[in-house]
C-alpha cells in the first residue's frame, strides 16, 4: 500500500537532511550560489531552497531528449534538478519551457540555471501549459513533458509558510503566494460537512468527523490562526495512539491538497496536455502518494484505451487510443536512491507515448 504521509517523513528525515546538507555543500563565491554534490542545493542570502530530485536519471532518459532537436516541456520546476538534466542531455539543442506556480522555485531555478540559452522559464500554473507555448507560437510538443506532483521538499520544510506542524506559523500552504485561498481560510471559513469531505477524501483521515467538529467548536470563540494552535485542535479531538504517524498529518495534506487544488489540476492537465503531444511524444510523471497516482493511473488507462468514446455513441468517433504505456506498471525508485532519500520511497513512476 502506498499511503504515504510526506510530512511525517520529512519531518522525521529533517535533521538527518540538515546534515547531509552541511556535507555536500560547495561554495561559488561569484554569484554567492551554492552547489551541492548531489542533490541538496540551496543558496546563502536571505532565501534559501531546500530540494531532492526524485528519480533524475530513471525520469530523464524515459523521455529520450538525448541531444534532441525538439520541444521539452517540465510542468513542476521546483529546484530545477529534473530541468538541469534535461538541458544537460538536450547539450544545446532544442528547447526546454519549464513552469511553477511557486515564485520561490522560480526565482531559485533561473539562477541556478541561468547558463541555458534553450531554457524558458514560466512562473504559472502548469494547467496554462498549452496557452504559454501558443504564445511562443508553439503548436505541439514533438518531445516530451514531465511533471514531478506534489510539494516540493522547501516547502514542506519552510518555516514559513505554513506547511509544516513542525514550525509555529500562520496557516497558509499556498504554491501560489499571490491566490486568495489559505488554509486559515478553509480552517475558519469551510462549513463543518466540506471539512469532513476534505480530511476524508485528500487526508484518508478517519477522525473527520471529530476533528471538524472540534474545528467548528473552537472557532466560534476565536480564529485558529496558526498550524500549533489547529494541531491542538486535532489532538484534543481525536484518542491518543502509539502511531509513527503524527496526529496532524493527514489534516495537513488534505488542507493543502485543497489550497492547491491539487488533485483536480493533475487530472485537468493530463487529459489537456496528451492531445498536444506530437505522436511519439512521451509524458512521463512522478506522483507522491497514492492519490495522486490513482489519478495518473486511470488517466493513462482511459487514454490508452482502444475506444474512448462514451457507451451512447452508435459508431467509434473518438480516433483510437491516444496513449501507448511504456510499462504496465509503476517504475519505483531503487535501493540506493531510498536509502540517500527515505521519503522517495513512495514515488511511482508512469510513462507514456503519443501515439
Ligand atoms: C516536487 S516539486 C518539483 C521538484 C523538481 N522536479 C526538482 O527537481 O526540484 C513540485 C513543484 O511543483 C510546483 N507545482 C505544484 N503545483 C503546480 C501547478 N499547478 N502549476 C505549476 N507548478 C506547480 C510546486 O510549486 C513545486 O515547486
Amino acid at each position: 500500500m502506498n499511503k504515504i504521509y510526506f510530512y511525517d517523513l520529512i519531518n522525521k528525515e529533517n535533521n538527518k537532511d540538515k546534515i547531509k546538507m552541511h556535507k555536500n555543500i560547495k561554495t561559488n563565491n561569484k554569484n554567492n550560489t551554492f552547489k551541492s554534490d548531489d542533490n541538496i542545493q540551496m543558496n546563502n542570502d536571505s532565501f534559501s531552497y531546500k530540494h531532492f530530485t526524485v528519480m533524475k536519471n530513471e525520469l530523464i532518459n524515459s523521455i529520450k531528449c538525448d541531444n534532441q532537436n525538439k520541444i521539452y516541456v517540465d510542468g513542476t520546476l521546483g529546484g530545477g534538478g529534473h530541468s538541469e538534466e534535461i538541458l544537460k542531455r538536450l547539450n544545446g539543442a532544442g528547447h526546454l519551457f519549464s513552469f511553477d506556480i511557486d515564485i520561490d522555485a522560480i526565482n531559485y531555478s533561473k539562477k541556478l540555471l541561468e547558463g541555458y540559452k534553450n531554457l524558458t522559464i514560466i512562473n504559472d500554473n502548469y494547467i496554462n501549459i498549452i496557452e504559454n507555448l501558443e504564445k511562443f507560437g508553439i503548436k505541439e510538443i514533438d518531445g516530451g513533458v514531465i511533471f514531478d506532483f506534489g510539494a516540493s521538499y522547501h516547502q514542506l520544510t519552510s518555516e514559513s509558510r505554513g506547511f509544516s506542524f513542525k514550525f509555529d506559523s500562520k496557516l497558509d500552504m499556498r504554491f501560489d503566494q499571490k491566490s486568495d485561498l489559505t488554509a486559515y481560510e478553509i480552517v475558519n471559513k469551510y462549513k463543518e460537512d466540506e471539512l469532513v469531505y476534505i480530511f476524508s477524501n485528500y487526508g484518508e483521515e478517519r477522525y473527520s468527523k471529530r476533528i471538524a467538529r472540534a474545528i467548528a467548536e473552537t472557532r466560534k470563540n476565536k480564529k485558529i490562526e496558526t498550524t500549533f494552535m489547529l494541531c491542538e485542535v486535532i489532538k484534543k479531538a481525536i484518542p491518543s495512539t502509539n502511531s509513527r504517524i503524527h496526529y496532524a498529518t493527514r489534516v495537513f495534506q488534505a488542507l493543502r491538497i485543497e489550497v492547491n487544488n491539487e488533485l483536480k489540476n493533475i487530472k485537468k492537465i493530463l487529459y489537456k496536455i496528451v492531445p498536444f503531444l506530437k505522436v511519439g511524444g512521451i509524458i512521463s510523471v512522478l506522483s507522491f502518494h497514492s492519490l495522486e497516482d490513482k489519478i495518473v493511473k486511470t488517466a493513462f488507462k482511459e487514454m490508452s484505451k482502444q475506444c474512448r468514446c462514451s457507451i451512447n455513441e452508435p459508431v467509434c468517433i473518438c480516433g483510437g487510443p491516444l496513449l501507448k504505456l511504456i510499462t504496465k506498471k509503476p517504475q519505483l525508485p531503487d535501493d540506493n536512491e531510498i536509502a540517500i532519500n527515505p521519503p522517495s520511497r513512495s514515488v511511482k513512476m508512469r510513462t507514456a507515448v503519443r501515439i
